[in-house]
């Protein structure tokens, strides 16, 4: 067959010597059979060749130091790839938002931080479309998460997740605590339920989640259910925070809460799960609030 016919225009070369050959490009259209044969034997061979029509794909090496880029010159045509330096990424900003603001994903509050003003409520509370005992709320951007987070635990584990408290006022917190001291006693009370004004379920950013079944709801046994143990360890990637570990009470004041789950963000949760820190007040270098001042 003659090489013309084989190219559709008259190139003078043998396919295998044809420059296209050597250095293969996409093609954007459907490639005879043996057209493509050949231009797989020049995308072999055209290491060897060189390639005029683009630079060759960088090789990682181990130098750090930078190569010097070629200069063009009639003597050599041949592009040498220019070691790629990558950047290390950059170190997490602890300050970029700010611990004190109520309305801050990264608000701190503790027996030591009221939250403040003492009668602040979120500005952007939505109701959260999940199976829940409460009707719950949390702000915008939480609510989005825990719905992803209650999505996840089931397509991932076949798990059924269900709030049993989100967002509370400063009054409804009030009403909350008055009662367990009534019937628990005020001691047993403060190492189990915030005073008015130090809860983080009034900043929007804190839900209670239990299993649909309702098996050890807010109880310690929680953490040792499957649901319990499925948000132990993936919670973070959807920017929650298991707010007090078992093992943290003399730093966050309360007993252990597997259930208790903080929205702090993608960013700083995965930071948290990185560095294994298991406090906000570790992580942000603040004292731990065992009591009330
Ligand atoms: N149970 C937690 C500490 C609260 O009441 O906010
Ligand atoms: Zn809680």
């Amino acid at each position: 067959m003659p090489w013309e016919r084989y190219h559709g225009e008259f190139t003078g070369l043998a396919p295998w010597a044809h420059p296209s050959l050597w250095c293969p490009r996409p093609y954007p259209f459907p490639v005879p059979r043996r057209l493509a044969v050949l231009a797989i034997l020049g995308a072999l061979l055209a290491p060897l060749a060189g390639c005029a029509a683009g630079p060759a794909p960088a090789t990682p090496t181990r130098s750090t130091a930078p190569a010097a880029t070629p200069t063009p010159s009639a003597s050599s045509h041949i592009p040498v790839a220019t070691p790629t330096m990558v950047p290390p990424p950059p170190a997490f900003d602890r300050a970029a938002l700010s611990v004190d603001d109520p309305s801050s994903l990264w608000v701190v509050v503790n027996k030591a931080r009221p939250v403040s003003p003492l009668d602040f409520a979120p500005p952007d509370l939505v109701e959260v479309p999940v199976a829940h005992t409460f009707v719950p709320r949390l702000r915008r951007e939480a609510a989005d998460a825990v719905v992803r987070l209650f999505q996840a635990a089931s397509d991932e584990a076949g798990l059924a997740l269900a709030s049993n408290s989100a967002y509370r006022s400063y009054e409804a917190q009030q009403r909350v605590y008055d009662s367990s001291v009534a019937s628990n006693g005020q001691a047993f009370t403060d190492r189990r339920t915030a005073r008015p004004g130090h809860s983080e379920h009034q900043t929007g950013l804190a839900i209670d989640i239990g299993a649909v079944s309702g098996r050890c709801s807010l109880d310690p046994c929680f953490g040792t259910t499957p649901e319990g143990l499925w948000l132990a360890a993936n919670a973070w990637r959807f920017g929650f925070l298991l707010r007090y570990p078992a093992d943290q009470v003399a730093v966050t004041g309360y007993d252990y809460e597997p259930w208790h789950f903080r929205y702090v963000g993608t960013p700083l949760a995965a930071e948290l799960h990185t560095t294994g820190t298991a406090t906000l007040e570790e992580f942000f270098g603040l004292p731990p609030a065992p009591g009330y001042p």
